[in-house]
């Protein structure tokens, strides 16, 4: 039998196949911040024909698992932060100080005819300082403690007590990450390049595109995976119910 798909939750049915992303990035799905409801709610919400998408993901399911598609709920919490760190961190690190260059020229060059280009460098500027300080926040707060658990001891040690405190304050960043992405989609129609427009335009909304598909892949890694798994493991060395 084949998946039921409208009757799963977005987010569960990227967990099964990292690679359905792409699809849902197609018809602008949330598998995101507001992965937890079903496929057929979801179509709804966003008024999408719930046919198309299921034909699109059947597809997609028919070709074989690739390389890259890793199941990342098989994985050690420790591989998985590790993983974080070393792709979507890095990718941050290096791109958004180049965004911030292409964002400011646009709009200095494009700003007066183009008022989006104007709102897509405020909200980028926005998401760049918040993004910063997250991943910050991750990699010397809380990926630390998912690691300290994975090893099975620290529970109960984060700051406030359990680790239920810091992810609570992590994933109210990635609504507002989200958000912010949001905006700069909205405001661009999609990222999409009028026709009167130097190059560099053209690369702003590439490298934007780009970035919104690697942070929703990221968030959905941590909200979705890594997190529920580090809620379980605390909770588990407490001998407490998961
Ligand atoms: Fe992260
Ligand atoms: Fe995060």
């Amino acid at each position: 039998m084949g998946t039921d798909y409208l009757n799963t939750h977005v987010a569960d049915l990227v967990i099964e196949r990292p690679g359905r992303s792409r699809v849902f990035e197609k018809f602008g799905l949330d598998y995101c911040c507001g992965g937890h409801r079903p496929l057929s709610e979801a179509c709804t919400k966003k008024g999408v024909a719930e046919a198309e998408v299921v034909a699109a993901l059947s597809e997609y399911d028919s070709k074989p698992r690739t390389e890259g598609e890793k199941d990342w709920a098989a994985v050690s919490m420790t591989e998985l932060a590790d993983h974080i760190e070393q792709t979507h961190h890095a990718y941050l690190k290096q791109e958004l100080p180049r965004i911030a260059h292409l964002a400011r020229k646009v709009k200095a060059a494009h700003g007066p005819e183009h008022p989006e280009a104007i709102v897509a460098e405020e909200a980028f500027m926005a998401l760049k300082a918040e993004l910063e300080s997250h991943m910050f926040k991750e990699e010397n707060v809380l990926f630390p403690i998912i690691r300290q658990l994975d090893s099975g001891s620290g529970a109960g040690q984060a700051h406030g007590g359990s680790v239920a405190n810091p992810i609570r304050v992590m994933m109210h960043e990635h609504d507002t990450a989200g958000q912010l992405l949001a905006k700069m989609n909205n405001a661009t129609s999609g990222y999409s390049t009028p026709d009167d427009v130097c190059s560099t335009y053209r690369a702003l909304m590439d490298a934007l595109a780009t970035l919104e598909e690697d942070t929703h892949i990221h968030i959905h890694k941590e909200n979705y995976i890594l997190f529920p798994r580090a809620e379980a493991r605390e909770a588990e060395l407490l001998g407490a119910p998961a």
